[in-house]
């Protein structure tokens, strides 16, 4: 067995172990349909570096490198869309959630700057913990926090008219 694939031996049964695929469930709702599509779109992500470590796709630089952008751009984007409907809905918890995304924002850009440290396939393991514990975790700890004032507003909205 050569060393390449004897370390991909290794990734593969470290990932078997660790980490199974996110499903997104109905019970993850945050009753925002653009909302809840972002965050289909992050397990989506999440379960790209998983299927990458079932082959040798998750020891090429260039594949963490683009999976790692994709986070940090994506984490981005859907950060602002959330913290701008929050902040506009009476929401209370609004600065201990922008901390908690300022938190992961820093991972991303650490992991990022670190990449080169380390074999990629070593990488892939990194970012499937860090990504995988912490988008469910925030989706279901943070993010269903503000899906009740979300739809406060809507219905404040609503009834105004
Ligand atoms: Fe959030
Ligand atoms: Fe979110």
């Amino acid at each position: 067995m050569t060393e390449k694939s004897l370390l991909h031996k290794l990734i593969y049964i470290n990932y078997k172990r660790k980490f199974c695929h996110l499903e997104w469930k109905e019970s993850f709702s945050v009753e925002n349909e653009e909302l809840d599509r972002h965050h289909k779109k992050l397990f989506d992500l999440v379960n790209t570096i998983l299927e990458a470590m079932k082959t040798e796709k998750s020891n090429d630089t260039v594949f963490i490198t683009d999976i790692l952008n994709s986070l940090a751009e994506y984490t981005q984007y859907h950060f602002q869309k959330e913290e701008a409907a929050f902040l506009h809905s009476g929401y209370p918890f609004a600065v201990a959630h922008i901390r908690e995304h300022r938190l992961f924002t820093a991972k991303v850009k650490e992991m990022l700057a670190n990449k080169n440290k380390t074999l990629p396939a070593l990488n892939a393991i990194r970012i499937a913990q860090v990504a995988n514990a912490w988008i469910t975790d925030h989706v279901i700890r943070f993010d269903k926090g503000y899906a009740e004032y979300l739809d406060r507003e809507r219905v404040l909205t609503l009834s105004t008219h």
